[in-house]
């Protein structure tokens, strides 16, 4: 039954901090996994429903605390929400308040993404600044400088960010890093400027694809997607859209390793091949044998793991958010492998905990140099992101013994039922509630 959602309610699914997941490492996993729809295109997507009156319709949407965290986000701004197993409805038409709290903002660094509609919409917003985290400093000057280039007056008081204009009109504006959220923020900025605006060094990532599409399919007239350039003709208004939240490539790719790393032979389901191309190449060069059909792939593990050399680059290159994941693939290749991390200064936390399981890493700067073991020992663990902790998963998958992930939190929020979808495949994995 559909259900009408307050921030009240959304606050009480937040129970879950002191879970861990328990893992008796060594078995090959074999079988068929079904992907989720994609975190980080439900986001944008999810808070674009602002940019319109009315109803909008979203099937396929993830059941991740990210998105839990959306919902709450968008109440708070006056957006009516219903939700329906894996479909959401979102009416941004009563969209009433400017501010994104510091309470909101501090759970997940999407919040950001309400700037660029509430600016479009409201004429003025107040959002919490994100600050660090985890994996890097993350600022987001490229998200303000590109809303100054549109008109918007932009001061940081307090811990906040305040942008207001009377109307935002359109201009050229020079991103100097592709930043994926950065680029989202502007299109959706500028969807409803006065003129054209033209985004050069955009991000080409498939989610700012995915969002595009979902603005253009709201009427906006947008050209470029997909390239570094994209051109945005304002328009005066946007109309409500029923869309489907495309797969998840960084689950499908998390899983991919997952078969190659305990030399199974797993077939994941709904997937998009065209999205993963960089892990299935590297994937190839490790030695896994990879089939590739129009909307799954199938990975069968070889015996011999053989060392491969990444750098992590903007989309079409190979993800950061896959980064943890290889490496502890090759943990256990034969040989030595290089791993540098290009998009985020402080993205090897995950290298302490594995080192707890045998792994021999070296970091020196933004490189690790990993040289293979024969085999990963089972160990407690915890991390403090989302992908080193699905990292840490795959460690205890492929260990001998017991491991235990501690602060599940980060996983929840970003692989809906992680330990159920292993689980199927054959893992001895559960979860504990504390
Ligand atoms: N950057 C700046 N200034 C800015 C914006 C970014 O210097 O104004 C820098 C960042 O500090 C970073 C680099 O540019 O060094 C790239 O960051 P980007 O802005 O592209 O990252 P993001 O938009 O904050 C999204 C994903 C991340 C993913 C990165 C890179 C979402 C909600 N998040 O973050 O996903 O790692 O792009 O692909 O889309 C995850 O899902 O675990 C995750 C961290």
């Amino acid at each position: 039954m559909p259900h009408h959602e307050t921030g009240e309610a959304l606050f009480c699914l937040c129970g879950v901090y002191m879970d861990k997941i328990v893992i008796q490492g060594g078995r090959a996993l074999k079988g068929e996994v079904r992907i989720s729809g994609a975190k980080n295109a439900a986001l944008p997507i999810l808070i674009s429903s602002l940019l319109t009156d009315g109803w909008n319709t979203y099937s396929n949407v993830p059941d991740l605390k990210d998105i839990q965290s959306t919902k709450l986000l968008l109440s708070s701004l006056g957006a009516s929400i219903e939700s329906d197993g894996d479909s959401i409805k979102i009416n941004g038409g009563g969209m009433c308040n400017h501010e994104a709290s510091y309470d909101l903002v501090r759970k997940m660094r999407a919040s950001i993404l309400v700037l660029g509609p509430l600016v479009a919409r409201l004429k003025k917003a107040r959002v919490s600044l994100p600050g660090g985290c985890a994996i890097g400093a993350r600022p987001i000057n490229l998200h303000l400088k590109g809303l100054a280039r549109l008109g918007a007056v932009i001061e940081l008081k307090h811990g906040y960010v305040e942008a207001s204009a009377d109307h935002l009109i359109g201009n050229e504006i020079y991103l100097d890093i592709p930043t994926v959220t950065g680029t989202e923020n502007l299109m959706m900025a500028s969807v409803l400027a006065k003129g054209v605006t033209v985004l050069r060094n955009a991000a080409r990532e498939p989610e700012v694809v995915a969002l595009a599409d979902v603005l253009i399919k709201m009427g906006a007239k947008i050209k470029g997607v997909g390239t570094s350039v994209i051109t945005i003709e304002g328009v005066s208004s946007l109309k409500p859209v029923s869309v489907s939240i495309m797969p998840d490539r960084i689950e499908a790719g998390t899983f991919m390793v997952s078969a190659a790393l305990t030399r199974g032979d797993v077939t994941i389901l709904n997937c998009e091949p065209n999205h993963l191309e960089a892990v299935i190449h590297k994937l190839i060069l490790s030695g896994a044998q990879v089939t590739v059909e129009d909307k799954s792939i199938r990975v069968q593990g070889s015996d011999e793991i053989a060392s491969v050399d990444v750098k992590t680059l903007p989309y079409p290159g190979f993800p950061t958010d896959m980064q943890a994941q290889f490496m502890v693939l090759m943990s256990v290749a034969r040989g030595v492998s290089i791993i540098s991390e290009t998009i985020f200064e402080n993205r090897f936390i995950h290298v302490s905990e594995l080192k707890r399981m045998g792994a021999d890493i070296k970091i020196s700067g933004n490189t690790a140099m990993i040289t293979g073991v024969p085999a990963l020992s089972g160990a407690p663990v915890m991390a403090t992101d989302l992908r080193a902790s699905a990292s840490l998963i795959l460690a205890g998958l492929a260990a001998v013994g017991t491991s235990e992930i501690n602060r599940v939190y980060h996983l929840d929020r970003g692989y809906e039922s992680i330990e159920k979808k292993f689980a199927r495949l054959g893992a001895a994995i559960k979860r504990v509630n504390g």
